[in-house]
């Protein structure tokens, strides 16, 4: 098991390239499952949990090959069952479902369990697809679904659901007739989905907005499509030049993805401006200002955002609140922070952080992706040495992020416990 050890205090300086994005890519390649053509992803980024949607892509009869940041599929016969060795590892193989169920009328996917971020189930996924026609049976722990044919229908999710609305979406390409998804979710990274198959020659209208139109079609053919930006590691960076009081240009750094981001960082005292050749950040100011931040579906602010953003306000000059309405245990960077000096007191769903001049390096344990990186960053701006460990958990969402913060005079190394 590998962690980080950063020594903090250093400006972070230069230029960074935004990878693909890991939560448009997850979708999308997913996405090949419905294809009749050989077909080129390109920007897909390098990370853990790609490579094991590429495995359970394989398992399932696609045939698949990576070569740095393209992927090359190829029909084959489809096998339609995700294991829980794999689902386990990647909450986002219940994304395998949709397709399977649309292209082979049946298909048993292990149900993913609780994961450290809150209990996260998929009521919603399987609630529409029972409205294409399809039935469920929960046997050792799989879901098994049948579904001869599915057909179009109205689907009005209880909650935005990212997953759920690219399960349907998905499921509903090839379906028989229209299938219309009310108050579905409007992250970037879902209409990144839905151009993906309109490329393919999917009938999508809406996407982007809370009513999404989907008429099916017979089969998907297409050639190639090119992954969005992450907004996340993108909005990561941003953190990372505010926290540090750095200057950076941030190419392909999806702007109007990030606009309530960037609205939040303007407001601690950050100066961040869209040029031609990318986003370029800076912090002048001695200390960021407290400002209060609610996680929201998009177009509000990203719960995905949340830990980073927090991390920035325990160094601002007054006190800030975060309230936390997506998930219900993503507060736990907050014990780690506490263990560098910061000064954050929780009460459900909502912290309130009180900025502190200084944070100190310390041992710290990443617990899940967004809240190792709200690590890094801390120790990024922290007096003396900082040791990250399990930052598997960062493998799973960032592409080589010691290569770039390094690149930027960062003091961060690799090294195996
Ligand atoms: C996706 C993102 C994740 C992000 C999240 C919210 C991927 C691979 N992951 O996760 O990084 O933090 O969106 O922006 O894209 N819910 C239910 N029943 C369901 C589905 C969801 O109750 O059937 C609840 C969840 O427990 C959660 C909320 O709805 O509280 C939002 O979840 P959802 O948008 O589905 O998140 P994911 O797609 O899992």
């Amino acid at each position: 098991m590998d962690k980080f050890v950063i020594t903090g205090g250093v400006p972070l300086k230069g230029t960074v390239t935004i990878s693909g994005s890991k939560n448009a890519a997850l979708p999308i390649l997913f996405g090949a499952i419905l294809l009749d053509t050989p077909f080129t992803f390109l920007n897909v980024p390098r990370l853990q949990d790609i490579k094991t949607t590429l495995k359970l892509l394989a398992l399932l009869g696609v045939d698949v090959t990576l070569n740095n940041d393209i992927v090359h599929s190829k029909p084959g016969n489809l096998v339609p069952e995700a294991p829980y060795d794999l689902v386990r590892t990647m909450r986002a193989s219940i994304l395998c479902l949709g397709p399977l169920l649309t292209r082979l009328g049946h298909a048993r996917v292990s149900l993913p369990g609780g994961c450290a971020i809150g209990a996260r189930p998929v009521d919603q996924h399987l609630k529409g697809l029972q409205k294409m026609g399809a039935t469920f049976d929960l046997q050792g722990g799989d879901i098994i679904g049948h579904a001869p044919k599915l057909h179009g229908a109205r689907i009005s999710f209880d909650m935005t659901t990212v997953g759920g609305t690219e399960n349907l979406l998905m499921a509903a390409v090839l379906a028989d007739g229209r299938t219309i998804l009310e108050n579905a979710a409007r992250e970037p990274e879902v209409v990144d989905l839905a151009n993906f198959l309109v490329s393919c020659g999917a009938k999508i209208h809406g996407q982007g907005t809370s009513v999404i139109t989907i008429d099916g079609v017979q089969a998907l053919k297409g050639k190639n499509y090119s992954i969005m930006p992450d907004r996340i590691e993108a909005g990561t960076f941003l953190a990372a030049a505010g926290i540090t009081h750095g200057e950076l240009l941030i190419k392909d750094c999806p702007f109007r993805a990030l606009e309530t981001v960037i609205a939040k960082l303007r407001a601690m005292g950050m100066e961040i401006l869209e040029t031609p050749e990318g986003v370029r950040a800076a912090c002048r100011d001695e200390r960021l200002h407290g400002i209060d931040v609610q996680t929201q579906p998009y177009p509000g602010f990203p719960t995905d955002m949340q830990a980073q953003i927090m991390t920035l306000m325990c160094l601002a000059s007054t006190t800030s609140m975060v309230e936390e309405r997506i998930f219900e245990n993503r507060f736990m960077h907050v014990q780690e922070l506490a263990r560098m000096g910061a000064q954050i007191k929780v009460s459900g769903h909502s912290a309130i952080i009180r900025g502190v001049e200084e944070l100190y390096g310390a041992q710290v344990m990443a617990s899940d992706l967004r809240a190792s990186a709200s690590l890094v960053l801390a120790g990024l701006a922290a007096k003396g040495t900082t040791h990250v460990r399990r930052i598997y958990h960062l493998d799973r969402g960032y592409e080589h992020l010691e290569q770039k913060l390094s690149a930027l005079g960062a003091s961060v190394e690799r090294v195996e416990q």
